[in-house]
């Protein structure tokens, strides 16, 4: 016996269902589509009937409907809960009657056919009801759905009881609790690019909304003997929707227009292949494009997203200002940059730019900035002298790692945005400026879990101590990222940290 077969998943379970011979009775209250999944079933050769128009929230007709199901096939081995019917709205707007019908259609229904099924059930030495939960019952939803949240979190504790209650008797229950599955209702709203729905599918590491035949499967397995030792569970099928709560496999949101980042004209610069202890490094060279060098020389280091065309420009904007930069491939032992370029903002790429900047350790940061270092003193390009250091997020503790390492050849050091550089650890590169003989620049993020306001004074005291020349600055309004155009950029932040590295390498 299947509930809600017009469509959806219970149409998807009816023909499931049928193509393993089994005989099924379905109900809906509507008459048409109910009539269309009959005949759909029984097109390929199964065997169905079904009652509509039935509204199971009364509770004579979901007993009529089992009961005539039981007396006319001679008994029941399968139940199971598909149909569900929810209202939604902000809990505080939310009337009263609307509480009471989603739960009268998410939750009574199941318990008026479960308890009416049940005898029928003993009777046969048992069988499996399988009841339809959902990932909101346990986890919510940013939709406002408290009822119906509320109705499937009520299906899931009902299972559990339905399961210790119905053990003895031979009597097995499982919940099947899915993620977005496409029905004609969400087919629609997936139209709309602007749908919030489509946050479902960037956040499904599948990168797809369910079908209904993924979840069809599961329930004839639950409903065979191959599940014979499964009760009392709730399976989640939702192609990892749960897992992936918070971030983002596929592209960006379309409802949320990014700041407008001010646009860098595209630059190029010299490709070198400059020899490190460990292999050859790309790098690229940035002159400015007017005027005759040397000039003072600057080893710029990208941040976890590598080289890619944007930082390419912002080491042209550099040069302009009168230096002669060098721009290195921080991951030159994994190949050349990533093409096209991977993002933090996806969650899939993340967790690769993560595994890449774990190659990345103070020691190889030492060997390779020698190489980096040297290559820039040899070009004519570059004025004779010490060099300035350069890093964004990731790449700020590496900045402080190459003037603690080469402190006869860096004397200045600027971090924007910059992370992990306050540790409990002694390599800890805010332990570590002492060693060099740089002024340092920072600018932080005023929200940045990397570099929280306990480690800004832990990096100030550290460069008081060491009596190193500093300046520590916190940019109101910005979050960590706000210098760089694809990361989380903040026009006037980035604005200000461009006018302060060149004040500051002046
Ligand atoms: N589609 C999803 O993304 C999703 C996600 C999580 C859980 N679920 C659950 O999966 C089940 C099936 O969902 P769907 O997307 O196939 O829905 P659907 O709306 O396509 O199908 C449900 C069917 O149940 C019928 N029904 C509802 N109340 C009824 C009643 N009182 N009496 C008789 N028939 C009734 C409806 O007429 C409908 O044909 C539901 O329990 C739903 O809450 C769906």
């Amino acid at each position: 016996m299947i509930t809600g077969t017009a469509g959806g998943q219970g149409r998807a379970a009816a023909l499931a269902f049928a193509r393993e011979g089994a005989r099924i009775v379905g109900c809906d209250m509507k008459e048409a589509q109910s009539a269309e999944t009959v005949a759909l079933v029984r097109a390929e050769g199964g065997e169905m009937t079904a009652m509509a128009p039935v509204d199971l929230s009364n509770e004579d007709a979901a007993t009529g409907w089992v009961n005539d199901a039981a007396a006319v096939y001679g008994g029941i081995d399968v139940l199971y809960n598909n149909a569900a019917l929810g209202r939604i709205g902000p809990l505080m707007g939310m009337s009263t009657a609307s509480w009471h019908f989603t739960l009268k259609y998410e939750l009574d229904i199941l318990f008026f056919v479960t308890r009416a099924a049940w005898p029928h059930l003993v009777a046969r030495g048992g069988g499996s009801i399988i009841n339809t939960g959902s990932i909101i019952g346990s986890r919510g939803s940013d939709m406002p759905m408290a009822a119906h949240g509320a109705g499937k979190a009520g299906v899931i504790g009902l299972t559990a009881h339905m399961a210790l209650e119905g053990g003895p008797s031979g009597i097995r229950a499982n919940c099947i609790s899915p993620g977005l599955i496409a029905n004609d209702m969400f087919k629609d709203l997936l139209r709309d690019p602007n749908d919030n729905m489509h946050k479902q599918v960037r956040t499904s590491p599948l990168g797809r909304i369910g079908r209904p035949e993924d979840v069809a499967g599961l329930a004839v397995f639950l409903a065979s003997d191959e599940s014979s030792y499964i009760t009392g569970t709730n399976i989640v099928v939702d192609g990892g929707q749960t897992l992936g709560i918070g971030m983002s496999f596929g592209s960006e949101p379309v409802f949320a227009a990014p700041p407008e980042p001010e646009t860098l004209p595209a630059a190029q610069g010299e490709e070198l292949a400059i020899e490190t202890p460990d292999g050859t490094s790309q790098a690229w060279l940035f002159t400015p494009r007017e005027g005759a060098g040397p000039w003072p020389a600057v080893l710029l280091y990208t941040d976890i997203m590598g080289v890619r065309p944007l930082f390419k420009a912002m080491a042209q904007r550099l040069a302009d200002a009168g230096h002669a930069v060098l721009l290195p491939n921080l991951f030159h032992r994994l190949g050349p940059p990533v093409e096209p370029p991977l993002s933090v903002k996806n969650s899939g790429e993340f967790g690769r730019l993560l595994s890449m900047a774990g190659t990345l350790t103070k020691e190889t940061i030492e060997r390779d900035s020698g190489a980096w270092l040297a290559a820039l003193a040899a070009r004519p390009e570059a004025a004779e002298g010490p060099a300035a250091c350069v890093g964004y997020c990731m790449s700020g503790s590496m900045a402080i790692w190459t003037a603690a390492a080469h402190p006869d050849r860096v004397n200045a050091v600027a971090v924007f945005h910059g992370g992990h550089m306050v540790m409990g650890r002694p390599d800890s590169p805010h332990n570590l400026v002492g060693e060099s003989r740089a002024r340092f620049y920072f600018g932080c993020a005023e929200t940045d879990a990397f570099m929280t306001a306990d480690h800004i004074a832990g990096l100030r005291a550290a460069l008081e101590d060491a009596g190193r020349p500093h300046e520590i600055e916190v940019y109101p309004g910005t979050y960590h990222g706000f210098a760089i155009a694809d990361a989380s950029y903040h026009p006037e932040g980035g604005e200000r940290h461009w006018r302060k590295l060149v004040e500051f390498l002046a």
